[in-house]
C-alpha cells in the first residue's frame, strides 16, 4: 500500500519534542475551500446516522407487517454491519485504486439503491438485501470519509472535522428519529426507509464538485494536479508549494513497506493497529447501538406507550446530537485523555443506574423517567466523548506508510463489534433481563476508562510526525503523543 499522506500538516501550536521533525508543524489556517470541501465529506455522516435512526423507529411496523420475530429483527438490524464489515474491507482498495471522491460517490449510489428496495419491499428478504447494500455504502463512507477529511484539511481544523463527521452522524440519527417519529403515526415505514434516497442524491451531486486529494494525486505521481488542487484548497500559492514539498518528502522517505507487509515488518505498527482497533471495540462494548437501535423498544418494555417511547426516543437523538455539537468545542481544548475518562465515568454511572431500575422492576411515572433521564445522561456521556474521540484518535495514531491499512482494520472492528452487540442483544435481554445486561455495559464501561488510562495517548496538539517517531522509537502507546 503505497503511503498516501501528507505528514506536515498538523499543528498550530507546536509540541516540544527531542526529535526533529521532517516538515515543520503548520501554522496557517487550512483555508476556506479546503473548510468547505471537509464540510462536504462530513456530510457522509449524516447518511450514515440517518439509516442508523430510522431503522430503529421502523422496526416494530416491519416486524409486524412481515410477522418477523425478535431474531428476524435482531437481522434486519444486524445484516447492515455485515455489509459494512465488508464495505470497510473493500474501501481501502478502491479508494486507494480509484481515489476518495469516487468512494464517497459509489456510497451515495449504493444507499440511495439500498433505501429504494427496501421502501418497495414485498418480501423480508428484499430488506436485507437493501439493507445490506446500504451496509456497503455505510462501511464505505466510515472509512473513506474520515480519511478524505484529514487529507483536505490542516492544523488544528483536521481534529475538529473529524469530530464534526461523528457530530453529524449523531445528527442523522436524530432525523432519522425525527422522521420517523413523524410517520410513525400514519405507520408510514416505506416512506421512512426510502427516505436517505434524497440526502443521497445530494450528496452524490456535491460529490461531483469536491476536488481529488492532494495526497492521493500526489501518490500516483500526479504532483502538478496535487498542486493545483492545494493552491485551490489552501488559497496561498507559497503554503500549497511548502505543503507539496512535504507530501513529496513523505512519499520519498524510504517506507517503501506498508500495508500488511508493514504490520509484519514492525512491531511497532502492530501496536498502533492493536490500539486503534481496542478503541473501536471498547467504544462499541459501551452499549450505544443498543440504545440507538432499540431504544424504543427499551421504553416500551418499560411501559411507555409506542407514541411516548418514540418521542422519547426523539430526545435521545437530540441529546447526543446536541452534545456531539459541544464536543467538537471541547475536543481541541480540554484533550483527549480526560474527555474519554469522563466520558466513560458518566456512561458507567447512567448505565449503573439504568440496571438498578430495571433489575428492582421499578414501575410507576418516577422510575421511567428515571429510566428516560439516565439513558440521556448515557446518550450525553458518549456524545461528548467515547463518540467523536474514538474517531480522531484512530486517524491519529497510524504511521504514514499504513495509515489506510491501519484505520481500515479499527472501522472493521468498529463494525464488526456493532454487528456483535447489535444481534445478541434482544437475545441476552430475553435470557438475561434488561437489568443484568446494562450491568453488563456499565461494567465494560468501567473498563474502557482503565483502557484509556493505560493506553490511550494525549495527541491533542501534537504533530502526526511526532507521533509517528515516539511511536517507532518504542515509547509505551500512552506516550506518544505528548
Ligand atoms: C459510533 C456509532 C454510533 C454513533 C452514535 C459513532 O461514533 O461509531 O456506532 O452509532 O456514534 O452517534
Amino acid at each position: 500500500m503505497a503511503p498516501q499522506r501528507r505528514g506536515s500538516s498538523h499543528v498550530l501550536q507546536p509540541v516540544s519534542s527531542p526529535i526533529a521533525t521532517p516538515c515543520p508543524p503548520q501554522a496557517s489556517p487550512p483555508g476556506a475551500t479546503g473548510v468547505r470541501a471537509a464540510l462536504t465529506t462530513a456530510m457522509a455522516g449524516l447518511l450514515v446516522g440517518l439509516d442508523t435512526g430510522l431503522i430503529a423507529e421502523a422496526l416494530g411496523f416491519i416486524g409486524h407487517d412481515f410477522h418477523a420475530g425478535a431474531r428476524a429483527q435482531e437481522w434486519i438490524v444486524s445484516v447492515l454491519m455485515i455489509g459494512a464489515l465488508l464495505g470497510s474491507l473493500g474501501a481501502g482498495v478502491f479508494s486507494r485504486r480509484f481515489g476518495r471522491r469516487l468512494a464517497l460517490g459509489t456510497a451515495t449510489l449504493l444507499i440511495g439503491a439500498g433505501a429504494l428496495l427496501c421502501a418497495t419491499a414485498g418480501l423480508i428478504g428484499q430488506i436485507l438485501l437493501g439493507r445490506f447494500l446500504i451496509g456497503v455504502a455505510i462501511g464505505i463512507c466510515t472509512f473513506t470519509a474520515p480519511l478524505y477529511i484529514s487529507e483536505l484539511t490542516t492544523g488544528k481544523m483536521r481534529g475538529t472535522m473529524v469530530s464534526t463527521f461523528s457530530m453529524l452522524q449523531s445528527c442523522g440519527i436524530l432525523l432519522g428519529y425525527l422522521a420517523g417519529g413523524l410517520l410513525a403515526g400514519g405507520g408510514h415505514w416505506r416512506l421512512m426507509v426510502g427516505l436517505p434516497v434524497v440526502p443521497a442524491a445530494l450528496l452524490f451531486a456535491a460529490c461531483a464538485l469536491l476536488p481529488s486529494s492532494p495526497s492521493w494525486l500526489a501518490a500516483r505521481g500526479r504532483f502538478e494536479e496535487a498542486r493545483k488542487v492545494l493552491r485551490d484548497l489552501r488559497g496561498d500559492e507559497a503554503e500549497a508549494d511548502r505543503e507539496l514539498d512535504c507530501i513529496r518528502h513523505e512519499l520519498g522517505a524510504g517506507k517503501a513497506v506498508s500495508g500488511f507487509a508493514l504490520l509484519r515488518a514492525k512491531p511497532y505498527f502492530r501496536r498502533s493497529v492493536a490500539l486503534g482497533i481496542g478503541l473501536q471495540v471498547m467504544q462499541q462494548l459501551t452499549g450505544i447501538n443498543v440504545v440507538m437501535y432499540y431504544a424504543p423498544k427499551i421504553l416500551e418494555g418499560a411501559h411507555f406507550g409506542t407514541t411516548a417511547a418514540a418521542w422519547a426516543t426523539v430526545l435521545v437523538g437530540l441529546v447526543n446530537a446536541v452534545v456531539g455539537i459541544g464536543a467538537i468545542y471541547l475536543v481541541s481544548r480540554w484533550g483527549r485523555r480526560p474527555l474519554l475518562v469522563s466520558s466513560c465515568i458518566i456512561m458507567a454511572c447512567a448505565l449503573g443506574c439504568a440496571a438498578m431500575i430495571e433489575g428492582m422492576h421499578l414501575h410507576g411515572p418516577g422510575a421511567t423517567l428515571s429510566l428516560v433521564a439516565a439513558l440521556l445522561v448515557f446518550v450525553a456521556g458518549f456524545g461528548m466523548g467515547a463518540g467523536p474521540l474514538v474517531w480522531t484518535l484512530c486517524s491519529e495514531i497510524q504511521p504514514i506508510a499504513g495509515r489506510d491499512f491501519g484505520v481500515a482494520c479499527s472501522t472493521l472492528a468498529n463494525w464488526g463489534m456493532d454487528w456483535a452487540v447489535s444481534n445478541t442483544f434482544l437475545t441476552i435481554v430475553a435470557a438475561l433481563g434488561a437489568g443484568w445486561t446494562f450491568a453488563g455495559f456499565s461494567v465494560m464501561n468501567i473498563g474502557f476508562m482503565l483502557f484509556t488510562v493505560l493506553l490511550v495517548p494525549e495527541t491533542r496538539d501534537v504533530p502526526l510526525e511526532v507521533i509517528e517517531q515516539h511511536l517507532e522509537a518504542g515509547l509505551p502507546l500512552r506516550r506518544i503523543g505528548r
